[in-house]
């Protein structure tokens, strides 16, 4: 009965590192995933996660979170509800008026992406525009997600090849036709895959304009940290959404910022316009979650909680986050300056301008697949290569793999 069944392509970025495994070369380099990687190219847990995970082991004085994660019991459907209270201080800060009125609900979810699933489908269920509206480009996976959240999904202007910047004129131009009413996702900083963000001038202006015509702000917010090595200023164009007193829809993911990628830990919230309303929208959350896969797993969000309660394990975890996108920041002025000593034709400023995890090189398609074919060298087709990924010793190869696709 399934012989009918065709065989579904690879997925876009998670295929790259299957190729990638499957590639004998000794000098082989995946640059597909964006997933931190060290000098020496080995993925990284951080210190205060493995402290964090002993003393959830270990300690005697435990708190209730590491208590459940020692005894592997159920979580309740919404996720471990001090991971819940601790992100949502995270991301809207410390003393939020929005928190303090209890006009937020968040729940724990399957990182990034199962955030956006759960906001997607109430969305679907309860608000009355079902049309979301998403960067082009953007990471490949939202299209994805929100169609079969039950949305339909249309595209804003976000990217100007020409200047390898933000095209922030038709971006207004295309939110402001919007219907009235549209879900607009944003990413929160650090845009994937393009690396290029609204100055705070032009997120104000965003604002304006989405609040005058009632446009429902989504932010995924995946790389708090990492933009500007500050987790609050990389808050920045969430928080003034929140200062409003207006609605909006937020994802957090903390595979990149703690490294905890497999963990599968991130937080929906959802900032509603009084109390009795977030709470109700709790319930309805509930019941988009618990057919789902009824209630979220233990381990990643006791780890988080453990680390954002201590002060002290909250420091740690600052300074090794800013370790992670100051390496990143030194691969961009490497590679930028690797392509200059080479005289690689072209302007490659935008490799040290754009920020987080990601380089939009320009490159195409024919570019990368020859740079894969000639150099074992794995990225996206659209160009897109992950700078966590690249270290000191690795920089020569992909400049001299960049000049030969260039100049070929
Ligand atoms: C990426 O864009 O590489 C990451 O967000 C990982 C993923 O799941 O695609």
């Amino acid at each position: 009965v399934f012989a009918h069944v065709v065989k579904a392509p690879e997925d876009p970025i998670l295929g790259v590192t299957i190729a990638y495994n499957k590639d004998p070369s000794p000098v082989k380099l995946n640059l597909g995933v964006g997933a931190y990687r060290t000098e020496e190219g080995k993925p990284l847990v951080l210190n205060v996660v493995r402290r964090a995970e002993q003393l959830l082991i270990n300690d005697r004085q435990a708190k209730l979170s590491v208590l459940v994660s020692r005894v592997k019991e159920y979580l309740p459907i919404v996720g471990l509800a001090e991971f819940n209270k601790l992100s949502a201080k995270l991301m809207f800060g410390e003393d939020s008026p929005a928190i303090r009125k209890n006009r937020v609900t968040t729940v724990q979810c399957l990182s990034g992406t199962g955030s956006l699933r759960v906001g997607g489908e109430f969305l679907a269920r309860h608000y009355h525009q079902k049309t979301i509206y998403i960067p082009q480009p953007t990471w490949g996976n939202h299209p994805k997600v929100f169609t079969l959240a039950g949305l339909s999904v249309k595209t804003y202007r976000y990217y100007d090849p020409a200047t390898r910047g933000l095209n922030f004129k038709g971006l207004l131009e295309d939110l402001d036709s919007a219907p009235s009413g549209a879900i607009v996702l944003l990413h929160a900083c650090a845009h994937n895959p393009t690396g290029v963000d609204p100055t705070p001038e032009q997120w104000e202006k965003i604002r304006q304009l989405m609040r005058s015509r009632k446009l429902m702000p989504f932010f995924d917010s995946a790389y708090q940290g990492f933009a500007s090595g500050s987790l609050d200023v990389d808050a920045q164009a969430v928080r003034m959404f929140v200062a409003d007193g207006g609605e909006c829809l937020v994802a957090q993911s903390y595979a990149k910022n703690m490294g905890l990628y497999g963990e599968r830990v991130g937080a929906l919230s959802i900032v509603c316009n009084a109390a009795d309303v977030a709470s109700r929208v709790e319930s309805q959350l509930k019941l988009v979650i618990r057919p789902m896969y009824s209630n979220p797993p233990i381990h990643g969000a006791s780890i988080v909680a453990t680390i954002l309660r201590d002060k002290n394990m909250f420091n740690e975890w600052t300074v090794e986050l800013k370790a992670m996108a100051d390496r990143i920041i030194t691969m961009r002025q490497k590679l930028f300056d690797a392509l200059r000593a080479r005289g690689t034709p072209g302007d490659w400023s935008h490799i040290i301008k754009q920020i987080g995890m990601f380089t939009f090189t320009g490159l195409n398609k024919e570019q990368v697949a020859f740079m894969t074919k000639e150099y074992h060298i794995y990225m996206t087709s659209d160009g897109r290569i992950s700078m966590a990924g690249l270290s000191s010793k690795t920089v020569p190869h992909l400049a001299d793999a960049i000049h030969a696709a260039v100049t070929r």
